[in-house]
């Protein structure tokens, strides 16, 4: 009240109410906006200009990146390795995370342990705890994900219920499994870095695309709950994300800037560690999340969502033929 009263005595007795409280609604919105202009600097600017973001090694020697023989996966698996930290490599391709781990160990001088799991299965989990027995994992990196081929409504999904059990398996259970796994150590060390890539697709309801962004829905509320349960803990949960990266999952080769390679996404992600816990990880990508989240009514993405199940059919049937 004492607020009110002081607008008004500056303002002149002539004021009334709605003038008060309209200056009092224009001066929130424009401190809330000069809030954001400043977070979106220091998040996706001066993190990485002056080098402000978590030094993730200090958190303990091997991190654990799943999903992580291709695309954002795989550039976290890179750009860990190359801060000098072990990785236990977890993906589906045995010969492709071979590979991988030679890669790596000769460019980066770091260690690694190769898993193979088909992260669509249920029965993976104790494979998964043994492979890490006896590793001081300080950061992990739950990236493994699947979408559909095309936006699709649901009732019309090929294969809908082998879908439904794999894209809960895959988005929600690995993340969950995972996390449970590694936090109760990281919590007795006090220390560790938990990042989950959800999607933009969290941040609104997208029609046709019901099944995925409802699953990237629950990696991101149970990033940001765990978040506010650990973090007196030293542990740090960090929920990304993406809007689209050039990678096999997006089906886009070009990059521009608004669809960054995985390497340029991943070393903005990175910076944002210990500084923001819920990003987009990219400058455009913001923008993005924010015009989907605010502004851009809903039929303008339903719309969207249409012409490229349109585009997807007509692929489809033209293999078909
Ligand atoms: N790309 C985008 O535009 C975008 C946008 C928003 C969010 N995201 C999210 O970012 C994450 C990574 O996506 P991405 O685009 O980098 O994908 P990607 O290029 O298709 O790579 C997927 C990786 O996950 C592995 N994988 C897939 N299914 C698996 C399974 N069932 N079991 C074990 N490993 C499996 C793949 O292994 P194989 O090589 O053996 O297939 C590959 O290493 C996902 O969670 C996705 O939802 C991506």
């Amino acid at each position: 009240m004492a607020v009110f009263q002081n607008i008004i005595s500056s303002l002149g007795k002539s004021a009334d109410f709605f003038t008060v409280f309209g200056v009092t609604a224009a001066s929130f919105v424009a401190f809330k906006a000069a809030l954001g202009v400043f977070r979106f600097i220091s998040t996706y600017v001066l993190a990485g200009l002056l080098g402000l973001s978590a030094d993730l090694k200090k958190a303990g020697s091997w991190a654990v990146v799943t999903g992580c023989t291709d695309g954002i996966g795989k550039a976290y698996a890179e750009q860990l390795a190359e801060r000098g930290i072990n990785v236990v490599l977890i993906s589906r391709t045995a010969s492709k995370l071979d590979d991988l781990a030679k890669e790596i160990e000769s460019k980066y001088k770091v260690q690694t342990r190769v898993v193979a799991v088909d992260f669509t299965r249920a029965d993976i989990y104790s494979t998964i705890s043994r492979s890490l027995e006896g590793l001081e994992i300080g950061t992990l990196v739950n990236n493994v994900g699947m979408s559909f081929p095309f936006p699709e409504y649901f009732i019309e999904l090929e294969n809908r219920e082998q879908v439904i059990r794999d894209m809960i398996n895959v988005n929600m259970l690995s993340m969950t499994m995972l996390t449970s796994m590694v936090l109760p150590a990281m919590v007795e060390r006090r220390r560790g870095y938990i990042i989950n890539i959800a999607s933009t697709a969290a941040t609104a309801p997208l029609a046709l695309l019901g099944l995925y962004s409802a699953s990237k829905v629950y990696m991101d509320y149970f990033s940001q709950t765990l978040q506010q349960e650990v973090s007196n803990k030293g542990i740090t949960v960090q929920v990304v994300l993406p809007g689209f990266v050039a990678t096999k999952l997006s089906k886009i080769k070009k990059t521009s800037f608004m669809i960054p390679s995985p390497t340029t996404y991943v070393r903005s992600a990175l910076a944002t560690v210990g500084i923001e816990n819920r990003t987009f990880g990219f400058w455009s990508h913001a923008v993005q999340g924010f015009l989907m989240a605010s502004i851009l009514p809903s039929m303008v993405q339903r719309n969207v969502m249409l012409g490229a199940r349109k585009a997807g059919l007509r692929k489809r049937n033209q293999k078909k033929e």
